[in-house]
């Protein structure tokens, strides 16, 4: 006999382990929205009535937070920056308009090749490509809510995600990344450092798989070919064959770490952060990290014209 729904008569949807149930289509949706709320709730990431904008890459985690942020009712626009990195860019754009079409919410797109000469992959340097996409994407997220007057910048990270980095940085003990990381990166440096939140945050990446094709939301499943090498993927493998043997590892893990994330802040040595001489944003030394990497001379303004 097929496994029934724990709270109807409804075949079984999925199978989840922690807690473990078998729940519906149905009842599996609204069981993953309560658990976000909650998240959502619990480290008091947004107000009813701030504006945020989604970081939408095309991939199924940042669509799913859009989606949700949505249905919660939050004032949602979304922003997809087009890395320039070939194919695999052209269909993450096309996604990122599908899914932000299918929950009626505003998209800007901006592209990389056309602001900055190359796309991500496209540039003569010995920094790793992965490493001065993170701070191209980072720089833009923060550069256009702080432009556009966003209350907060969401990003489609989940457990998966998290336990990983995490994991990741106590075998290298980079103390310092440690001490900082976390659900939500309160806003800074006279608002210039635009608040950033992780709606999916307690939600493992399988929950989120499921709950697109529940959703019916489509998304890119290519990688990025120069996905990070593959360390973080062998790191979420260790945890997953963990979880399986003892379910509830990893947000047993993610939680544990952040009762005792203060025991990292000594480790904090935060540079006095002051303004850059090109974009005016949060620097470490005269010029932004931003500005330095795509040698600016100029400010990039992203303000977007309202009708
Ligand atoms: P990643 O670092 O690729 O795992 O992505 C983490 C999060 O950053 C995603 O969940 C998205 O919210 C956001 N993101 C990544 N790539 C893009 C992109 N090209 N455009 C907009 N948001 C992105
Ligand atoms: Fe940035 Fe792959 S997405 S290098
Ligand atoms: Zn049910
Ligand atoms: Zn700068």
């Amino acid at each position: 006999m097929p496994a029934k729904c724990k709270f109807c008569d409804r075949p079984a949807f999925i199978k989840l382990h922690y807690p473990r149930m078998y729940l519906c289509e149905e009842h599996f949706k609204e069981y993953f929205e309560r658990k976000v709320r909650r998240t959502m709730e619990r480290y008091k990431m947004l107000k009813p009535d701030e504006r945020v904008l989604v970081a939408v890459s095309g991939g199924k985690d940042s669509a799913v937070a859009a989606y949700i942020l949505k249905k919660l009712g939050y004032k949602v626009e979304c922003l997809h920056i087009n890395l320039g990195i070939g194919d695999y860019s052209e269909k993450g754009e096309r996604y990122a308009r599908r899914q932000c079409e299918k929950i009626g919410a505003p998209l800007h797109v901006v592209r990389v090749k056309e602001l900055l000469g190359h796309g991500i992959g496209e540039v003569k340097t010995r920094r790793p490509t992965c490493s001065y996409c993170g701070l191209t994407k980072r720089y833009i997220f923060n550069k256009f809510a702080y432009d556009n007057g966003f209350d907060a910048v969401a990003t489609g990270h989940n457990l998966d995600d998290e336990a990983s980095f995490i994991f990741n940085n106590i075998m290298n003990w980079n103390t310092q990344y440690l001490a900082k990381q976390g659900p939500v990166t309160p806003a800074g440096f006279n608002g210039k450092l635009v608040k950033k939140v992780k709606p999916l945050y307690e939600v493992t990446e399988r929950e989120v798989v499921a709950y697109a094709l529940a959703s019916g939301i489509e998304y890119e499943i290519e990688e990025c070919p120069y996905a990070r090498g593959a360390t973080t993927l062998e790191w979420k493998e260790i945890l997953n064959q963990m979880e399986e043997k003892r379910p509830g590892t990893k947000i047993n893990f993610v939680k544990g770490y952040l009762r005792k994330r203060h025991l990292f802040e000594a480790e904090l040595k935060e540079a006095e952060l002051r303004e850059c001489k090109v974009c005016g944003m949060p620097a470490s030394g005269e010029v932004c990290s931003f500005c330095r990497f795509w040698g600016l001379k100029e400010p990039i303004d992203f303000r977007v014209k309202r009708q």
